[in-house]
């Protein structure tokens, strides 16, 4: 682990021929590991990783590319700029920016982080990427892009029956979380018509998979059914989430860097929606199939809690406009994508309890706590 976490701010990546490479921020957390782990599976460019590691962070994720000169790892902050002028003069081709806050229930219990990364951080991390792009030539102006990594929740909540959010739809965010996300890509789309940075968006729907961290729905519903714990469903249950497998979400940001249009947002999405219930029901059946109870089923500890204030409805994108312009299409359907999820964290044990910190559980703690159970299913059997 020493070896991938250098100590902060080091800069001793050199790129001194200037190879192509791209720079990445928020690589420890959940789609930025699995992006770089994905890059790197098909491609030799090279990768400085620029992570916090806040509570999110886990360069744990990332231990297979111990050793792996393609890999450079520097613990920062996106709104370091003198850290940023410095890594910025190995001129690389590309900025993906994952860094950001990104859960709704921290948001709402304490905003300022979000406000703080995800609008300012963005803010000065535009304005170094702007200072360095404005000083190349012709060619590797036009060549370089800013891709900003985003999320649905901008566009608000729907109704049963409203058409899936397009590009078009206006912005209409609810929570602290989207809020803070959508002031950045409006920051991203300005940053674009004004000083005529080449930027790209992508506003993405859930994802799940490999190395989420388990405060999320999915990770924390197979954590705790197996742990013998309730399996917390908020409200009635019947919110609706589009679900995309995260390597899906990776081949849309490769393919969206590669050919997208400078300035151009697209809509990322699996086509899978599906209610909260009958995704913990889908995760339960397969649970009792790979890893059955000494008696009864899993479903019997799911439990109904408080609500989440100002919980959206129902998300679902129209990722038509990647289709057509870019094609791409997800590889995994939502059957695919939740069996290799459940095997994956029934396989990882370690992993699991490595991010098991005393901060999450005391996280746990406080969100379980003030969201008390409604209904219980049954009592929960030990596993
Ligand atoms: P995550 O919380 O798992 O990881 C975030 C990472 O950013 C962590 O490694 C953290 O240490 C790092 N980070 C936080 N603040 C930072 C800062 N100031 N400077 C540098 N690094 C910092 O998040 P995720 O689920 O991997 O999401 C990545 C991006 O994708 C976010 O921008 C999120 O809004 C967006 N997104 C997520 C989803 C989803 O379903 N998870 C869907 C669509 C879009
Ligand atoms: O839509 C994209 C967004 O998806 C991303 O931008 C966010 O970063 C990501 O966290 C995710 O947001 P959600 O709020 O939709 O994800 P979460 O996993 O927190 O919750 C999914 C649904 O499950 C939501 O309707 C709330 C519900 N839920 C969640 C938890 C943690 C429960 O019913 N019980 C729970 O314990």
């Amino acid at each position: 682990l020493q070896q991938v976490r250098p100590a902060p701010h080091s800069t001793d990546f050199q790129n001194p021929r200037n190879f192509s490479m791209i720079i990445v921020t928020g690589g420890c957390g959940f789609i930025g590991a699995n992006f770089i782990l994905d890059w790197l599976r098909q491609s030799d460019e090279p990768i400085i990783n620029v992570d916090k590691l806040t509570y999110a962070g886990n360069p744990a994720t990332l231990a297979s590319l111990q050793g792996d000169a393609r890999y450079h790892f520097v613990q920062g902050d996106i709104g370091d700029s003198a850290l940023f002028d410095r890594l910025l003069m190995q001129n690389p081709r590309a900025v993906i920016n994952f860094a950001a806050e990104s859960h709704v229930d921290r948001s709402i219990h304490g905003p300022a982080d979000f406000i703080e990364t995800n609008v300012s951080g963005t803010f000065r991390l535009l304005e170094s990427v702007r200072a360095h792009w404005q000083g190349l030539d012709d060619a590797a102006k036009s060549a370089f892009r800013f891709l900003h990594v985003s999320t649905d929740e901008v566009y608000g909540t729907l109704t049963d029956t409203d058409p899936a959010f397009s590009e078009t739809t206006p912005y209409a965010p609810n929570s602290p979380y989207s809020a803070s996300k959508a002031a950045s890509d409006h920051l991203v789309r300005a940053w674009h018509h004004t000083y005529g940075l080449p930027v790209l968006t992508t506003n993405c729907s859930n994802n799940y998979g490999p190395y989420q961290f388990p405060e999320k729905l999915i990770p924390l519903i197979l954590l705790n059914a197996v742990a013998g714990k309730p399996l917390p469903i908020y409200g009635d249950g019947l919110n609706v989430r589009d679900w995309l497998y995260v390597t899906d979400h990776c081949s849309a940001i490769r393919r969206v860097l590669e050919a997208g249009k400078v300035g151009e947002t697209y809509n990322i999405g699996g086509c899978n929606e599906k209610t909260n219930l009958d995704v913990v029901h889908t995760l339960c059946a397969m649970l009792d199939e790979l890893k059955p109870r000494a008696n009864g089923r899993y479903a019997d500890q799911i439990t109904f809690v408080k609500d989440r204030p100002g919980h959206d409805r129902r998300y679902a994108i129209d990722a038509r406009k990647i289709e057509r312009e870019l094609g791409w299409k997800p590889a995994e359907t939502f059957e695919t994508g939740i069996r290799k999820t459940v095997q994956w964290y029934l396989d990882n044990a370690d992993w699991v309890a490595n991010v098991q910190t005393g901060a999450y559980r005391e996280w746990v703690q406080t969100q379980y706590q003030e969201a008390p159970a409604c209904a219980s299913a049954s009592a929960p059997a030990s596993a």
